[in-house]
């Protein structure tokens, strides 16, 4: 993420916002290497995601690998030395690719999409979203990527989860994604980020539109009363009950609030009866 002028934000009818050029306004900068780049610009050009380039709070560039690859082919992937099955993405087209982005001389954070790495998780995306160089999200495939690209190149190892996917694409959007979410102005309410799963450490509350009855099923009176303190209390009570039940771990990360152990209690006695 880099603080940047907003120079091109202009209000419906086509004004441009001259305060907004003044103010800093945070970024998420990044070049994806992959060999699908449709894949990565279906999911660009829809959404929450559109908007933010829109804004530019979020500057994506997709490189095509197989650009950067030789031969009649422009084959990216070879057998792995010592046998073994399926094939290994080359590492020529990689360092090619790089050293075509770093011509530019902007710093980069260098990041390989893979089931080895850390997990990424909502403070991870957090460190992303603040981070002021731009990165570099390698989309491996195949068994992998030849190794020497991780020693050379790569800073880091990053992983959505402990399975193994198809391609780095996924998983890229995936950082990609939440890091933008958490930049002001990505989402149209601020308050949507700060309610959100993980925000408060824990599970988000149950959501509930119109109709306020459909089928028999009711939205909880409390919801429809107005009553801000009280839908306040609701919210965090059904929270806590929903950690609780179905992600206990995250509990022991909670800075548990005064009134969040008399939830708990209650919660207690109402699942017990
Ligand atoms: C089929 S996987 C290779 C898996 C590798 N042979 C292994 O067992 O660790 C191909 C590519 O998908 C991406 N990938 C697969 N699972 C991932 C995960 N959980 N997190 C991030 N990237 C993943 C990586 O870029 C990886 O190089």
């Amino acid at each position: 993420m880099q603080a940047k002028s907003a120079g091109s934000f202009k209000n419906k009818r086509g004004y441009p916002l001259l305060f907004l050029e003044k103010l800093n306004i945070q970024q998420v900068r990044c070049d994806v290497l992959t060999i699908f780049p449709e894949i990565i610009n279906a999911y660009l050009n829809e959404s929450i995601l559109k908007r933010a380039q829109e804004k530019k709070i979020l500057d994506v560039k997709v490189v095509n690998i197989r650009d950067f690859a030789s031969g009649r082919h422009k084959a990216v992937d070879d057998s792995p030395f010592g046998g073994g099955a399926g094939m290994v993405f080359k590492p020529e087209p990689i360092f090619r690719a790089m050293d075509a982005l770093k011509e530019d001389g902007v710093p980069r954070r260098v990041v390989l999409l893979s089931p080895q790495g850390k997990p990424f998780d909502q403070s991870m995306a957090e460190d992303f979203s603040r981070e002021e160089k731009r990165f570099v999200f390698i989309c491996g495939r195949y068994e992998g990527i030849d190794e020497r690209v991780n020693i050379s190149i790569v800073d880091e190892e990053v992983s959505i989860g402990d399975y193994v996917i198809t391609g780095g694409e996924l998983a890229a959007l995936v950082v990609i994604d939440a890091a933008t979410r958490l930049i002001p102005g990505a989402l149209g309410d601020k308050n949507s980020i700060e309610d959100e799963s993980f925000s408060w450490k824990m599970l988000d509350y149950p959501h509930y539109t119109r109709p306020s009855e459909f089928r028999g099923l009711k939205v909880p009176q409390v919801l429809l009363s107005g009553n801000h303190n009280e839908i306040w209390l609701w919210r965090r009570k059904e929270a806590l009950r929903k950690t609780l039940k179905a992600r206990p771990d995250l509990m022991e990360k909670i800075e548990l609030a005064g009134e969040d152990k008399k939830l708990i209690s209650e919660i207690f006695s109402e699942e017990i009866d």
